[in-house]
């Protein structure tokens, strides 16, 4: 539902949050940064380790956890389920000794669709569960079908009926699940609903990504057996119980990636601390192949802009270790800067190119068919633009950072899912953005 307040005459969406989505950027675009700047802890692995950590019914700790509206909501799930979760600096304290519920409300459903994930967990503590399906987002139509095959597969009974998912895991059994599609979080649904269940529990085909090695690394560390993380093929002896535990979130590496475009389209050299290089394998060629210097020195790594950026041949977004969609958006502003003509083509997500009409007013010289986009590179230059979705938001700051004048960018809600206050971070290498 979208409420919307009349502020001055003009009508200002309302934030998913409640608050009135006013907040906007101004960014004094082409001046250079240098300096370094440290990236926080993972939103796509600390939302599932979140989900995660109630199955303890134990006290959790999880460090360097990054404070964005996407955690402040999951909190707000896990204390409906009669849990606490308290945010103190970058440490979460979550004690799921008192949890009660398996019921997550509509309100906190819709605001963040990656809250399918405590399908898996409330099944696996509760025994049944409660929510209603996640529409689709700013990202297109976004299904759970293969969410809700692969539970069904391990004997829970599904019930949808007008709009709401009903779990039931009476017969709940260890299966050989083939996910049909490597999907995140379906991947993540079937490790979180099996890791209690006496048994072996196999996934075939299982997504790669390191939010969930990150994810099934903190289980283990309560307790689990689960085997083959970051492999296509994922092992889950159930356990009987599960404790609390520390634990550290990985580096966010679709920040990092952001960071590093942002060097590229303002022709900086930059150093980012905390980085794992072996999560950015991808971009790193990519740029690298548009010019970009880059080293990596254990946890930290610095690239240098090339005077010219070039163009890239192609770019296919793929799951892990392929390129990632999170991060081309970010990728196709820098490339707007390019000598030359890039491609890019989106095979995740059905709309992920909300960016390119917000480019072009920029004077960004883009064609689209479909999923492939085509990438003259022209110098571009300030004007007033619109976020709408997360990675579109993040790659038009990176846009206007190397853009010639002013540029205003609305909708910065969208941003701050995933990015914890971007515009310090950028200011802190020396970039003229504001926060009104
Ligand atoms: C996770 O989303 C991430 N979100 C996304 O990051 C990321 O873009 C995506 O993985 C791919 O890497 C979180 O981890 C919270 P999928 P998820 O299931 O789990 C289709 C960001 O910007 N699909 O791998 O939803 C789906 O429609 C966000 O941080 C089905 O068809 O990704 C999509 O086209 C955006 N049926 C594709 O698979 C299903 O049941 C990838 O989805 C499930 C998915």
């Amino acid at each position: 539902m979208a409420y919307y307040v009349i502020v001055q005459g003009n009508n200002f969406p309302v934030t998913q949050y409640g608050g009135v989505g006013l907040n906007k950027y101004i960014i004094n675009g082409g001046k250079k940064l240098s300096g370094r700047v440290r990236v926080h802890g993972a939103k796509n692995a600390v939302l599932p380790i979140m989900a995660a950590a109630v199955l303890s019914g134990d006290k959790c700790r999880i460090y360097d956890c990054p404070n964005l509206s996407d955690v402040n909501n999951t909190i707000n799930i896990i204390r409906t389920l009669g849990c606490s979760a308290t945010l103190a600096g970058d440490v979460l304290e979550i004690d799921s000794s008192a949890m009660s519920g398996w019921e997550i409300p509509e309100e906190l459903m819709r605001e963040m669709r990656s809250s399918i994930i405590f399908l898996g967990a409330l099944v696996a503590k509760m025994g049944r569960a409660r929510l209603c399906a996640p529409g689709g987002c700013e990202l297109g139509n976004r299904p759970i079908d293969l969410h809700l095959k692969a539970l069904r597969e391990l004997g829970i009974e599904i019930r949808e009926e007008n709009g709401y998912i009903e779990a039931i895991a009476d017969r709940i059994h260890p299966a050989d699940i083939h996910l049909s599609f490597p999907s995140v979080g379906a991947t993540e649904n079937i490790i979180l609903s099996s890791v209690c269940i006496k048994g072996e529990t196999t996934i075939s085909n299982a997504a790669k990504e390191p939010e969930i090695t990150d994810m099934c690394d903190f289980l283990n560390k309560m307790g689990a057996d689960i085997s083959g993380a970051g492999t296509e093929f994922i092992r889950i002896n159930g356990v009987a119980h599960l404790s609390g535990t520390d634990y550290k979130v990985m580096p966010d590496r679709i920040v990092a990636s952001t960071l590093m475009c942002a060097a590229m389209t303002t022709k900086s050299e930059i150093e980012l601390l905390n980085v794992r290089s072996q999560h950015l394998g991808a971009i790193v060629s990519v740029l690298r192949e548009s010019g970009a210097r880059i080293e990596f020195f254990k946890d930290k790594m610095y690239i240098r802009a090339p005077e010219k950026t070039g163009s890239v041949d192609m770019i296919k977004t793929q799951v892990y270790p392929g390129f990632p969609t999170d991060a081309q958006s970010p990728v196709m502003a820098a490339l707007c800067y390019g000598n030359g003509t890039s491609v890019i083509v989106e095979n995740i997500f059905d709309s992920r190119y909300k960016i390119i009409p917000e480019l072009r007013k920029m004077g960004a010289d883009i064609l689209q068919d479909g999923r492939v986009a085509i990438i003259k590179g022209q110098k571009l230059s300030g004007a007033h633009i619109r976020a709408m979705d997360l990675r579109g938001g993040a790659a038009l700051t990176v846009a206007a950072l190397g853009a010639e004048g002013e540029s205003l960018l609305d909708g910065i809600h969208y941003i701050e899912r995933g990015y914890v206050e971007l515009e310090t971070m950028l200011q802190s290498i020396g970039a003229d953005i504001k926060k009104i």
